[in-house]
């Protein structure tokens, strides 16, 4: 996927304190960070060094107590609750640990429940032959291994055609082996669909798979490098 070099995503002065009884947490504590049109971004850090919070302020589930942060032409420091549900809705993919899907419904009715509702959507199967799961699309979450259930779960994330894919510790929960084949299967929906994504993970090696990783310490980035060139996921282990 070649970039087209435009920044999307704009943080400036970006801080996030939060409240534990009477004392101040400092999630954030100055994050200036741009993401350009395409790209695929690795978070490495710490645990408590903020990856969360900023993610989940990029895609609109939190709001930082200080700074700007804008996707395109969208104020998303500024937004009321009504915008950012509208901008999480039309924009943004989420892809979290756990794969919170739906029992009682097969891997193409979980997609299918969020292709009803969305603008110009995917089909179902279309999005579950991305992450390689057509033979799996009428098995139920507990016929599929964890990582197949990872990957139906991308698959929905997707199906919307959001711009931005924001994924928090996605393979956390999946051994080596099986967390490379939903790496991949984020591989290909970044390069195929060219949608923004970014990867949370506490494991150095994934950080191979991306065009740019950037490292937070302690709510501040600390490390920021970009990758000659990005190394296919199934060739990675660790
Ligand atoms: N809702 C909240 N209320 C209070 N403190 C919070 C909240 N969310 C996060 N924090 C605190 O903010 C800091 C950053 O948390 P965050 O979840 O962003 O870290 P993280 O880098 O994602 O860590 P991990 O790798 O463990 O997931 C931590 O000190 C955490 O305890
Ligand atoms: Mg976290």
């Amino acid at each position: 996927m070649a970039l087209s070099g435009e920044a999307v995503f704009h943080a400036r002065g970006l801080t996030k304190v939060y409240w534990q009884g009477n004392v101040k947490v400092h999630a954030l504590r100055g994050i200036d960070m741009d993401l350009v049109d395409g790209e695929l971004v690795v978070m490495l850090g710490a645990s408590g060094s903020g990856k969360s919070t900023l993610l989940n302020i990029l895609g609109g589930l939190d709001v930082p107590t200080s700074g700007e942060v804008t996707y395109r032409d969208i104020d998303i420091a500024g937004a009321d609750d009504r915008e950012l549900t509208r901008y999480r809705r039309n924009h943004v993919g989420f892809v979290f640990q756990f794969y919170n899907l739906i029992p009682s419904l097969t891997a193409r009715e979980n997609v299918a429940a969020v292709t009803e509702i969305a603008h110009n959507p995917m089909t179902p199967e279309a999005a579950l032959d991305l992450v390689g799961l057509t033979p799996r699309m009428d098995h139920f979450p507990a016929q599929l291994s964890g990582g197949e259930q990872q990957r139906v779960a991308i698959a929905r994330a997707i199906a919307k055609r959001p711009d931005v894919l924001l994924c928090d510790e996605p393979t956390g929960a999946l051994d080596s082996a099986t967390g490379v084949l939903v790496l991949a299967a984020l591989d290909t929906v970044n390069r195929e669909t060219g949608t923004t994504t970014v990867i949370i993970t506490h494991n150095a090696s994934i950080g191979q798979m991306a065009d740019r990783v950037i490292t937070l310490s302690d709510g501040t980035i600390s490390g920021e490098h970009r990758n000659p060139a990005r190394h296919d996921p199934r060739g990675l282990s660790w």
